[in-house]
């Protein structure tokens, strides 16, 4: 979006506002598709649960990855058939593995306990785990999802007792999943955890279906390359090829991706409300802060932010601060800017993933409101 274009649209919606842009979206996923022929996608609405965000990405030919029950309705309601949702979550109780399984939705098993529950609950049935093969990657140590310090997943040494336990309720472990982790830029990286999930599930001969999860990244950085997925998709295609051979049947793959999908369509746009000009730094306060945006605060993420009223003008380097009361909600630590007025407004890019889907109403100050756009047409999503 061209940068006066948005600020007459933030003048006239006002501010703070998530915008999207459906065509951004559709972008993706079709990038995506044609890459992985013949490869399942499901969509982690984790990223952005808005129910008009899943619409178009179902629309796409993409399933719906879900984590909570919360989710599940969102996509039902968006149209999205259970056959087309799945469920990935740890430390669920009973009922929400027993409600989840009952709608008929493929959930992949998290620990060995989550296993004698469903045993117990639906002997002989088809089971698919999640292991944690001791490969992780991603943005930051909290979004890191496999190694021996990640919660998620049975651990690969416990891969005996998980077929004990499946012995005994007569369950046929036919699908395995696993995710590395999150904004994984790196194609080798992730291919490692693609090549470990490869050699493990040949100890499972009853798979009809592998998932290798999400974690496709972004560049967030100038200096950032993107994924390459033709690359990736090349050399996805052997590891398949080779597998299908030496495990003597073809299987079903899949991926979820959620930030890959839906992180560049979205734009913050903030107002610029104060200015501090103390004698070792320039503080720039917005009307929007971590409640809206938690990235920044809790991952130290990087946005690239514009002064679009001004974008211009005479380059100046400040830190820039939200309204909440505390001393972590800042977007940018001593970034240059062009030189900001009250009153500009300010884009924070790349805000389509895990930005409004991790806002909240901390210090009793509203969600932003979000917006569509869908060609030259805008509407509140
Ligand atoms: C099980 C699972 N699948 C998919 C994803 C989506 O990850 P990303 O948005 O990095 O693609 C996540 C993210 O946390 C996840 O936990």
């Amino acid at each position: 979006m061209k940068n006066n274009q948005l600020v007459k649209i933030a003048q006239k919606l006002g501010t703070p506002i998530y915008i999207y842009n459906a065509n951004t979206i559709k972008q993706k996923c079709k990038e995506l598709k044609q890459n992985l022929k013949g490869i399942n996608l499901y969509y982690a609405c984790k990223a952005n649960s808005n129910p008009e965000i899943i619409k178009i990405v179902y629309k796409e030919g993409f399933g719906i990855e879900t984590v909570s029950p919360g989710e599940i309705a969102i996509a039902h309601k968006a149209g999205v058939p259970i056959s087309k949702i799945t469920f990935t979550c740890g430390s669920i109780d009973k009922n929400e593995i027993i409600s989840v399984a009952k709608q008929g939705i493929r959930i992949h098993l998290d620990s060995l306990n989550q296993v004698e529950i469903f045993g117990k609950h639906f002997k002989g049935r088809e089971v698919s785990v999640r292991l944690n093969l001791m490969v992780g990657a991603g943005h930051h140590s909290h979004v890191i999802t496999g190694g021996p310090d990640s919660k998620f997943g049975i651990d690969i040494s416990q891969i005996k007792e998980l077929k004990k336990l499946a012995h005994k309720y007569n369950l046929h472990v036919t699908g395995l999943h696993q995710h590395i982790g999150s904004n994984v830029l790196n194609a080798g990286t992730f291919l490692k955890g693609v090549k470990a999930m490869f050699d493990t599930a040949i100890l499972f001969p009853e798979l009809n279906h592998l998932d290798f999860g999400g974690g496709f990244g972004v560049p967030y950085r100038p200096e950032e390359k993107p994924f390459d997925v033709k690359k990736f998709a090349v050399d996805m295609k052997k590891q398949i090829e080779n597998f299908n051979k030496k495990y003597g049947k073809r299987i079903r793959i899949s991926f979820e991706p959620g930030r890959y999908l839906v992180a560049e369509s979205g734009s913050l746009l903030v107002k610029l409300t104060d200015i501090k000009y103390n004698p070792t730094k320039t503080f720039v306060g917005v009307n929007s802060g971590m409640n809206h945006l938690i990235r920044p605060a809790i991952y130290d993420s990087y946005h690239e932010i514009i002064n679009i009223s001004n974008p211009s003008g005479k380059k100046i380097k400040v830190t820039i601060a939200g309204n909440i009361c505390e001393s972590g909600d800042v977007f940018a630590k001593d970034r240059i800017i062009t030189k900001p007025k009250i009153g500009d407004i300010l884009e924070i890019k790349n805000t389509g993933a895990y930005g409004y889907a991790m806002s909240s109403e901390y210090n009793s100050r509203p969600k932003p409101k979000e917006f569509l756009m869908m060609g030259d047409k805008i509407k509140r999503i």
